[in-house]
């Protein structure tokens, strides 16, 4: 069966705020939840410096809401001697002329960004936006344009303005609901006619990254009303969006890296099949616009004693009903095991000895990303758009700063086919693909530059030092080759 894709296939890459954008202080950008995260590495932990009520600087040992031991009144603050890498990033809001004219290079059609929400609204409780903020899209939106590439925007990719982390508790409180609905009503005044489809949430069942920079543990109750009070947001804002654009489609995004029962012994598939739920439980309360039959069961996972638990206005039903998604968004890059005994949400896994893994050990499965295809549709019978799957890989540049990144074409050679297998050959309706990330970034989960996912190089080492030049992989020329096929040339 041949792998050339439907003809209005959607082709790019994804990118992130904070991982890619920088320019923290400027343009009247506020400060953002993930700014005061260090870098890290597999070794050492990504932590947060925080400021003690009596005045001791202390740094909470893991990344996102983990920290214990941390009262609410400890303040996020910058270090000298700490290196934040959200702060240059890679500097895109510099070099977005750069930047959008390699993707437009190699034949992007759409390409997926987050707009930094302390950009638009710097402490999120304004009643004005920022000119400045909305000014800097406006241009990136202006460069899209000349090259016809559409946008794909995730309004709020794991972050916030810290002063409602701070304020509020983040996610936990219902206020922050209004806060972002008015930032969404105001990024769809402002950019509604340029952009069709939107994403309210990045990887909402990670539930990361929002409490005020390593306070507050996202779990138990706390992570599941964090979720209800997101879940009422997005709806919000998606029946907001329909009202005042009408050619607009919503989704939300998942991690939906996936997972199999670890043997065949039915212990193990019996428990996997309640491993998947916890995701599922995002994808069907948001796709289908109600809480699943299974739902209490998955909080008591969580030591939650069901949904009555969750604090939630008598209106909530209506507006989940109200504001279902157009389309399911997912991230995929790798697959993992489960079985019997493990601990719930085992969000790593165990590993499976079938696959090879890359350095930061996850398994490579292009199988795994036909078969979450087929899961995600069977499920929930929406189009879906895969808007995150890439490797991270270290590159090794010769003197001139080229990557021969074979290993990196093997593997979107096999993801790629198997997509095009799933929707081929499945009948899986799928909108389009954009890779994580076009131009190498800041790794999420360790803060490191040399865990590379680009086309492109850039010059930068772990701690921000380097020409910042961007450099053509051979992976460059592959993708546009790619591209330019539709897809058929997965067969050459
Ligand atoms: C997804 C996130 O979890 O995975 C991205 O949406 C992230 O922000 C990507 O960068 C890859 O993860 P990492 O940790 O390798 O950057």
């Amino acid at each position: 069966m041949t792998k050339e894709l439907p003809t209005n296939f959607l082709w790019g890459g994804a990118t992130a705020d904070f991982q890619y954008e920088g320019g923290y202080d400027e343009g009247g950008r506020g400060p953002s939840t993930h700014d005061y995260e260090t870098n890290g590495s597999p070794e050492h932990p990504r932590h947060h410096t925080m400021k003690m009520p009596d005045g001791r600087i202390i740094n909470p040992k893991s990344s996102f809401l983990d920290a214990e031991d941390v009262p609410e009144d400890a303040k996020p603050v910058w270090l000298e001697d700490h290196y934040y890498p959200s702060h240059q990033a890679v500097d895109f809001y510099h070099h977005y002329k750069e930047d959008i004219k390699l993707m437009a290079g190699m034949g992007f059609n759409v390409y997926r960004f987050s707009i930094a929400w302390s950009r638009i609204f710097p402490n999120g409780e304004e009643t004005e936006p920022n000119k400045e903020g909305l000014k800097f899209y406006d241009n990136v939106l202006s460069e899209l344009e000349k090259y016809h590439i559409q946008p794909l925007i995730t309004i709020c990719h794991d972050e916030m303005p810290v002063h409602l982390a701070l304020k509020y508790d983040g996610w936990n409180s219902r206020k922050v609901i209004d806060f972002y609905v008015k930032y969404a009503k105001t990024l769809f005044e402002h950019f509604g006619n340029r952009c069709k489809y939107w994403l309210t949430f990045n990887e909402i069942n990670a539930v990361r990254g929002f409490g005020p920079s390593g306070v507050h543990k996202a779990t138990g109750l706390s992570r599941y009303q964090a979720a209800h009070n997101m879940f009422v947001a997005s709806a919000k804002t998606v029946s907001l969006g329909h009202k005042l654009m009408p050619h607009s489609q919503f989704g939300t995004m998942y991690a939906l890296s996936t997972c199999y029962p670890a043997t065949c012994k039915p212990e193990d598939v019996f428990h996997n099949q309640a491993e998947l739920r916890e995701n599922w439980y995002f994808v069907d309360t948001m796709g289908r616009g109600y809480y699943p039959r299974y739902a209490d069961e998955i909080l008591q996972h969580h030591g939650v004693k069901g949904l009555s638990e969750i604090k939630m206005d008598p209106s909530d039903k209506q507006t989940l009903k109200e504001g279902q998604l157009d389309f399911i968004a997912f991230s995929y890059y790798r697959s993992n095991t489960s079985k019997a005994g493990d601990a719930w949400f085992n969000v790593g896994g165990s590993a499976n000895p079938y696959l090879e893994k890359t350095p930061w050990g996850w398994g490579l499965d292009p199988l795994g990303l036909r078969y979450t295809m087929n899961m995600i549709y069977d499920r929930i019978q929406k189009p879906i758009f895969i808007v995150e799957n890439g490797m991270g890989a270290i590159d090794k540049p010769d003197d001139k700063g080229y990557v021969k990144d074979d290993y990196r074409i093997d593997y979107l050679q096999k993801h790629l086919s198997a997509m095009a297998d799933a929707i081929n050959i499945d009948k899986v309706p799928c909108i389009g693909y954009t890779m994580w990330a076009p131009i190498d970034l800041i790794s999420l989960s360790t803060g490191e530059m040399k865990k590379r996912y680009g086309f492109v190089y850039v010059d930068m080492d772990d701690l921000g030092h380097g020409s910042l030049k961007r450099i053509p992989k051979k992976s460059y020329g592959w993708m546009k080759h790619i591209i330019e096929t539709n897809g058929k040339a997965l067969d050459e």
